[in-house]
């Protein structure tokens, strides 16, 4: 785990700090056990997965990052979109959730640490610490972070994004009813230069829509 991590993360990272285990788990297992961390009773459909990637340009994209992958539903859609030579990896805070989803893609780099350590995560990958990501597919469920979290994830994005990068994360129906939901929504639009918003996934589990974020 980091050593730039700030002390409102302790909790959220101590419920994560457990050895992986390779065996197979269950997600619901998992929110059971965090669910702000996981933040949804089911994995993504294939649709709404669908939706993120078909809002980012692959052609233009080098380094592709993925926020909480989870069991890999959107990692399944991402790796045949990649164009070849585009560096990908992912970071997943939850090490069983991490080791489902690398031994689904065993060529994959599963960081299993927080989203706020992107800048870390970059130095390891062999980046610049800031501005070297063009793309990040964001699974993590802002709307269930405290302040703190959400700040803090944040700041990590903005560093690591190329002025023009992409980040791409759905967001469920029923967070923008909740005061964590709607502050995500403001932080969204005092940070990134355009948001576009797809059109309802109605077929996932909640309904969802993905906000497109272009720093
Ligand atoms: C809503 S689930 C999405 C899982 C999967 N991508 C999907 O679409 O079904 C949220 C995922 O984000 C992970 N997560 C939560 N907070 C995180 C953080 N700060 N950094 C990285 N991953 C995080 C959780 O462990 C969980 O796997």
């Amino acid at each position: 785990m980091s050593r730039s991590t700030a002390e409102p993360h302790r909790a959220h990272r101590a419920a994560a700090a457990v050895e992986p285990k390779p065996r197979r788990s269950n997600f619901l297992r998992e929110f059971l056990r965090t669910p702000a961390l996981v933040g949804a009773i089911a994995p993504s459909g294939r649709a709404l997965c669908r939706t993120m990637v078909k809002m980012v340009d692959m052609e233009r994209v080098k380094v592709a990052v993925e926020y909480g992958p989870g069991t890999g539903p959107c990692t399944a859609e991402i790796i045949p979109a990649l164009r070849p030579g585009t560096r990908f990896f992912a970071v997943e805070i939850n090490p069983r959730l991490a080791a489902i989803v690398a031994s689904k893609h065993p060529g994959l780099k599963v960081h299993v640490r927080s989203a706020a350590d992107m800048s870390d995560i970059c130095v390891e990958e062999g980046l610049a610490p800031e501005s070297s990501v063009d793309a990040i597919f964001s699974c993590i469920p802002w709307a269930s972070f405290p302040k703190a979290l959400q700040d803090d994830v944040m700041a990590a994005t903005l560093r690591v994004l190329k002025p023009g990068g992409v980040m791409v994360t759905f967001a469920y129906h029923v967070g923008l009813l909740t005061p964590s939901g709607r502050r995500f929504k403001r932080m969204l639009r005092a940070n990134f230069r355009t948001i576009d918003k797809s059109r309802a996934v109605l077929n996932n589990l909640p309904t969802a829509f993905v906000y497109r974020c272009v720093k």
